[in-house]
């Protein structure tokens, strides 16, 4: 298959309703674009003339560079509003926000937002594909297919692998994408935390759950630790960050648990000697953190080409 059958959606929301083959088919995408990152020089014009507009109304510095550097190494114009400076400071909705941005003709929208669901709102009243750069605690499906393209890269495979996604999974809307994309992969997922901050239920989503960090790493092939996401917190779900870090902090002598040769990961941005000590961050040989970062910009440059393939008239796709 090498039309639109592969990939049949309008948008990018979340990783739900993805097919394991579609996931697929955008990592094997992301590949091509790994390889020009790395070129000197980094140009393909194919989304000349298309403008997209990150529309971010909640902070980020990854993901928005990332967005924007793989809008402008496909050659879009690229365009990002903060929410900080828009009159969404003034009242207005959202939805008048959405038909501004429409009205503008914007050929993609990449959406990020403090409130799960506001980017499915928002692409239910535009003309152009909408991808959610993260909603809330909801989704962000491009952080999940850059966190298995790189478990792929590294381990060569996604299937039959023990992943312990580690921490602050109550908050985390990266820890629900990388559920639903690894288990869809078939890798066997491990949710491990304090009870205070694993959601009730998770195990519907068919994790296995664990509150003691020593038996969630054992034998685990990939380490993904979450940052604590304090600015969602309303309560006390952590005594102290020196208590949490002794509790739940992965260093050293705790990974030592995992696989001998177990990746470690974080999405970022990292809390220092909160969550993961400096010791493993910074070892080339355990963490891919950075490598994170570079697959993300290959992994965005495929989603913005390929939900663009319809509007461009490629064949196969119009
Ligand atoms: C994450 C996010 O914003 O959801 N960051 C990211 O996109 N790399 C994770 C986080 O904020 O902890």
């Amino acid at each position: 298959m090498s039309d639109a059958r592969m990939f049949p959606h309008r948008h990018l929301l979340g990783i739900a309703g993805l097919q394991p083959h579609e996931i697929g088919f955008l990592l094997d995408e992301a590949e091509q674009w790994v390889e020009l990152n790395r070129a000197t020089s980094k140009h393909d014009d194919r989304l000349r003339g298309l403008t997209l507009i990150n529309a971010f109304f909640e902070n980020s510095t990854r993901t928005l560079l990332s967005f924007e550097i793989a809008g402008k190494r496909l050659g879009a114009d690229v365009v990002n509003m903060h929410a900080a400076q828009s009159s969404v400071k003034k009242g207005e909705t959202l939805i008048d926000t959405a038909m501004t941005l429409n009205a503008m003709r914007a050929d993609m929208l990449v959406i990020r937002h403090a409130s799960s669901g506001a980017v499915r709102l928002i692409a239910d009243k535009v003309d152009c594909p909408v991808l959610n750069a993260g909603d809330g605690r909801h989704e962000h499906p491009t952080q999940a297919l850059l966190d298995a393209l790189t478990i792929r890269r590294r381990k060569g495979r996604v299937h039959g692998l023990t992943v312990a996604i580690c921490g602050d999974v109550l908050h985390s809307r990266v820890a629900r994408s990388n559920i639903l994309c690894l288990t869809s992969l078939g890798a066997d997922v491990r949710v491990v935390g304090p009870p205070t901050l694993i959601p009730a239920g998770i195990e519907q989503l068919g994790v296995a759950t664990f509150t003691d960090f020593d038996a969630g790493l054992d034998g685990a092939d990939v380490v993904m630790m979450l940052r604590l996401q304090m600015e969602r917190m309303t309560g006390g779900f952590v005594p102290s960050l020196r208590e949490y870090h002794a509790f739940w902090g992965l260093t050293p002598e705790r990974l030592a648990r995992a696989a001998p040769d177990a990746l470690v990961m974080h999405p970022g941005p990292m809390n220092r000697g909160v969550e993961i000590a400096s010791a493993i961050a910074d070892d080339p040989d355990r963490s891919a953190i950075t490598e994170q970062v570079e697959m993300g910009v290959a992994v965005r440059m495929a989603c913005l080409d390929v939900l663009t393939r319809r509007r461009r008239g490629v064949e196969g796709w119009a």
